[in-house]
């Protein structure tokens, strides 16, 4: 036809349309979400888009600002009260007047607690369950007795196309009130988690309500990290952390399963506890954002499947043995009052499903933020904690597993191991003759070597040695010949070398010398050969379920991931063969993932299909995983060739 032709960017979504058609109504009937709470009366100013100018070779389109219909009265009014970056239109109001190319402006969703600069900047397209929808409800009438509520019902079906709607029970002794303050015009946050889903009022405000928060929640084992998020923009508004005070029942997660086993009351007091905790990072992100809990509407959580349970208040004792039964797999859907969070009335919540006993919601989030399924290349995504969880695969088959690494990564079972922070040596040089080590200290910005080294680190000193310090120290170690393939200390160094010393019947490393002295033992190299076989062992089931000799990319999610250098996992053999230009850090992927599905209810049905396909392997019943397990015990690997390292 020879309508304009509309093209949408960046979703490159594209189609004709009659002049005079609103660019609203364009994005909305080729399934561009454009964001819209008043319902196209150039109000709430929330449909803002920019015209991009100029020719498009690749679309055979030329687009100009003289295609869009002029500012009219009522844009021109918003546009008085409230200041509009230049160059922005209502796309309610504007219309088409000749081929255009629009540009939806999205804000880069950027996390706060990005390790590596590009790692977790991403434009999530949203398309939220929670919706806040301005509607204009008809007064009463003595000749047509319709209560109120079925006035705002029928309103909000006429505007914004609901089909059946139910109420939340809080909602009816307040609806009178509401539409009387708000003189008939009022702001309803309707929820529909999917487009078939019966859609549901759960709160409501007089007048035009035009910002609405959610939150997306990882609980790990040791931290709690919590983002508070726009729900109309997308932007990350706040984001905070804190330990897992569940800590003081268990470090690590096995003996938090006992304490629950050996306690009565041990369950509830640990569900208590994570409970609190998120609680008070609502409270921190809420005041950091400026913004009242009430304004918070909708919640996603991320965990573990020992978390998971814990925080749902399920007893996690069935986690802790064979068969590893979870209570319950799939995606779980509350509101936030049953889990005792003090957010809006009618807030919601939603949990990614769980992938098996061992690879929790956590993992599909992850899964989610790296998308294996939605590509072509074989990927391995490893998220190392104290369990590893693996995840191999791409669009024609995913499988999955958890390796039983052990804290040895964590700079646990280490002896001079410490968690990352100021005063850890994350980075280590061996000199191949002098055997005299070089190292770089987190918080601190020069070598152990360079001048100014002393006084640049300051009052902390070195403290220990974090999990990626830890991995080249090892790696170094090795390329020395410090240690042989077999991580066995050569002890016949230390008649020549006084950095190599006998304590007791094997020898150690010296890495730092004085105030405290820091060494590398016998037994630390054991607990990381150890932890790197199993990591190893677990990948290579993976990749022999998928028939691969090898992986296109690789992608570390978690902090541990963030620091190490792939050269130095790959002279260690923790992860197989791949080009070192195709093994990159995803930050907090779990936090991403939880924020996709806190922004775009579609990619909640797309992680709870791919969950449902992922074929999970339990690496305990793996007869395989036991012979591998003992090749990779050696420095990279006894059998499995890394051609990669010789380049
Ligand atoms: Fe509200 Fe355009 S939809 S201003």
């Amino acid at each position: 036809s020879d309508d304009p032709l509309v093209l949408f960017m960046p979703s490159g979504k594209r189609g004709r349309f009659p002049k005079g058609t609103t660019i609203l109504d364009a994005a909305r009937q080729l399934g561009v979400y454009v964001e819209s709470v008043c319902g196209g009366r150039a109000t709430c100013g929330r449909c803002q888009i920019e015209v991009q100018e100029g020719q498009f070779a690749k679309h055979k389109i030329t687009s100009s600002r003289d295609h869009i219909s002029k500012v009219g009265p009522r844009e021109a009014r918003y546009a008085e009260k409230r200041a509009m970056p230049a160059g922005r239109r209502l796309s309610c109001s504007a219309t088409v007047e000749g081929d255009l190319v629009i540009d939806v402006p999205q804000d880069a969703v950027i996390n706060a607690q990005v390790v590596r600069k590009d790692a977790d900047t991403r434009i999530i397209e949203r398309r939220p369950a929670m919706h806040l929808c301005y509607v204009e409800v008809e007064e009463p009438d003595m000749h047509r007795p319709l209560g109120d509520l079925d006035r705002l019902k029928a309103a909000l079906q006429k505007d914004w196309g609901f089909g059946r709607m139910e109420v939340d029970a809080h909602l009816l002794a307040q609806v009178q009130g509401i539409l009387r303050a708000g003189q008939w015009a009022v702001t309803a946050a309707v929820h529909q988690d999917a487009e078939d889903d019966i859609a549901r009022l759960v709160a409501l405000w007089p007048g035009l309500k035009n910002e609405a928060y959610g939150l997306a929640c990882d609980i790990g084992s040791t931290t709690i990290a919590m983002h508070l998020v726009s729900l109309l923009s997308g932007r990350v508004v706040a984001s905070a952390g804190a330990s897992n005070p569940q800590i003081r029942f268990g470090e690590d997660l096995m003996s938090r399963v006992s304490y629950v086993m050996m306690n009565p009351d041990g369950r509830e007091a640990m569900t208590r506890a994570v409970r609190q905790e998120i609680s008070k990072l609502v409270q921190k992100v809420a005041d950091d954002g400026g913004i009242e809990r009430h304004d918070i509407l909708d919640a996603v959580f991320v965990a573990n499947p020992i978390m998971h349970h814990l925080f749902l208040g399920i007893d996690p004792t069935e986690l802790g043995g064979a068969p590893f039964a979870l209570a319950v797999s799939g995606a779980v859907k509350l509101k936030a009052d049953d889990l005792r969070l003090k957010l809006n009335p009618g807030a919601r919540t939603y949990l990614l499903p769980c992938i098996a006993g061992h690879v929790g919601a956590d993992a599909s989030a992850v899964t989610l933020a790296e998308g294996p399924h939605r590509q072509d290349e074989m990927m391995l995504i490893v998220d190392v904690g104290t369990n590893a969880e693996i995840v191999l695969g791409n669009r024609a088959r995913v499988v999955a597993a958890s390796s039983p690494t052990g804290p040895a990564f964590e700079g646990a079972e280490i002896s001079a191991g410490q968690r990352a922070a100021p005063g850890a040596i994350e980075r280590v040089r061996i000199d191949r003759e002098t055997l005299a080590p070089r190292y770089r200290v987190i918080g601190c910005d020069l070598w152990s070597d360079e001048p100014g080294f002393a006084e640049a680190l300051g009052e902390t000193g070195v403290t220990g040695i974090c999990g990626s310090g830890i991995i080249e120290v090892i790696a170094e170690m090795y390329l020395s010949g410090i240690i042989s393939e077999d991580g066995v200390v050569n002890g016949a160094l230390a008649e020549t070398n006084p950095r190599i010393i006998a304590e007791g019947r094997t020898f150690s490393y010296v890495l730092k010398e004085s105030g405290p002295r820091l060494t590398v033992t016998q037994n630390d190299v054991r607990a990381i050969q150890l932890a790197k076989a199993a990591l190893y062992a677990g990948i290579r089931l993976l990749m022999e379920k998928q028939a691969v000799a090898t992986v296109d990319t690789i992608r570390f999610a978690g902090a541990f991931g963030s620091f190490i250098d792939p050269l130095y996992a790959m002279v260690l053999g923790l992860i197989p063969d791949c080009d070192p230009d195709r093994v990159s850090a995803v930050g907090n992927a779990a936090g991403t993932g939880a924020r996709m599905a806190l922004l775009n209810r579609d990619h909640r049905r797309e992680i709870e299909e791919t969950v449902k396909l992922i074929e999970k392997i339990e690496t305990a019943l793996e007869p395989k995983f036991q012979e591998h397990f003992v090749h990779a015990m050696a420095l990279p690997n006894k059998i499995d060739a890394f051609p990669r390292l010789a380049e």
